[in-house]
């Protein structure tokens, strides 16, 4: 296993140094423009919706995959009118994992992390207003994806309640 995850960065190497989340452009969060700027390279998964090459998923995009789902069913189920229960969405920690570009691992990206976590938590420490919560969640997923890694953001923005 450990071989061929050498073998594979090996080959991916140079292409998974660009992809995701690549780096400079993407974090400024001073440069409104950054969706803009990355969209020019579409090599880097991050400015694509899901990482190039699906067969190689880093664990932080394979959880991702799973929040997008989460969240989904969330926004359906508040939908109805029925009530989030913390057992069915525990949260999961992304920022343990593995990402795609390590160059994301820095402490404003843990900094997102927790306001995510903190806003996350607050949905179910709210049982009478969580579609607010909810969509306060939802705004935290789009802060740090407007920094670190925006192509997901199209899928994002559909989440929201209205
Ligand atoms: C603190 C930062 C942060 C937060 C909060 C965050 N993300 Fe992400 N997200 C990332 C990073 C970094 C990646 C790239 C992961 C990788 O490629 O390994 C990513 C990747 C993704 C992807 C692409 C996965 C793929 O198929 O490659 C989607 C979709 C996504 N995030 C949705 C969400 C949603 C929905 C939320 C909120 C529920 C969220 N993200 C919250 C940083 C964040």
């Amino acid at each position: 296993m450990k071989k061929l995850i050498v073998l594979a960065s090996l080959l991916l190497g140079s292409f998974l140094f660009f992809a995701a989340c690549n780096g400079s452009e993407t974090k400024k969060e001073t440069n409104p423009d950054s969706t803009a700027v990355i969209s020019e390279n579409d090599s880097a998964s991050c400015s694509n919706e899901t990482i190039m090459d699906p067969n190689n998923p880093k664990p932080m995009a394979l959880m991702m995959r799973e929040m997008v789902k989460n969240a989904d069913r969330m926004k359906s189920k508040l939908e109805k009118g029925e009530k989030l229960d913390s057992a069915d969405f525990p949260f999961l920690r992304f920022y343990l994992t593995e990402p795609t570009d390590p160059n994301v691992l820095e402490p404003e990206f843990f900094e997102k992390a927790r306001l995510f976590q903190e806003s996350y938590k607050a949905i179910f420490a709210h049982q009478t207003e969580q579609k607010k919560y909810y969509n306060l969640m939802i705004n935290r997923c789009m802060k740090c994806h407007e920094s670190y890694c925006s192509g997901p953001l199209k899928r994002i923005r559909k989440l929201p309640l209205n």
